[in-house]
């Protein structure tokens, strides 16, 4: 029987309802899924590697062939390291197609024999963006039922020692 491994990579910063939707539904056609977090992919990341490692790793502590890993270099090297024979991507919209497929293509003639599979968040997901949470909540917009109730938190917790940090300079 093959046992088939897949990661599932990305910023996460933060983590969003529509990342925990399609953890669900990778977790459910592949044997394995590993959410792998690039490391050093913005020079100013809201939430370091390590708090975004461990939401996500409470965040899929329920899923039991789900695991939390962080790497860096190219996806299809980390996805070798793992012996993962496929990369899950969530698309949205049609905005997200053109930058998708190049990313597809451009890993495809990097290893050919990684599939990427991309599976659609629910509608209600569909809008949704890390990017957009993090400028709804820094603008003191309600993100409630757009992230899971404890990465909330962790915006308020780290936007008001942002706000306490600016104020006492
Ligand atoms: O959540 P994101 O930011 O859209 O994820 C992008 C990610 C991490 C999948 C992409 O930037 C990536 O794969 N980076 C690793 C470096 C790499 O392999 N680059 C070539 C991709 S074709």
């Amino acid at each position: 029987m093959t046992h088939v491994i897949a990661i599932y990579p990305g910023s996460f910063d933060p983590p969003t309802n529509g990342h925990l939707d399609l953890i669900a539904r990778g977790s459910k056609i592949f044997d394995e899924l590993v959410v792998a977090i690039l490391r050093n992919a913005e020079k100013r990341p809201l939430f370091s590697v390590g708090e975004r490692r461990a939401m996500l790793e409470r965040l899929t502590g329920g899923f039991n062939n789900v695991r939390v890993d962080t790497f860096d270099g190219l996806t299809v090297d980390y996805a070798a390291k793992v012996n993962a024979s496929a990369v899950l991507r969530g698309i949205r919209a049609l905005s997200d197609y053109e930058y998708e497929l190049q990313m597809a293509l451009m890993n495809r003639k990097l290893a050919p024999g990684l599939e990427t599979v991309f599976m659609m968040p629910a509608e209600q997901y569909s809008y949704l963006s890390s990017r957009l949470v993090r400028e709804v909540a820094r603008l003191g917009g309600s993100i409630a039922g757009l992230v899971p109730e404890i990465v909330e938190q962790k915006l308020k917790e780290k936007l008001e020692s942002a706000r306490n940090e600016e104020e006492n300079k």
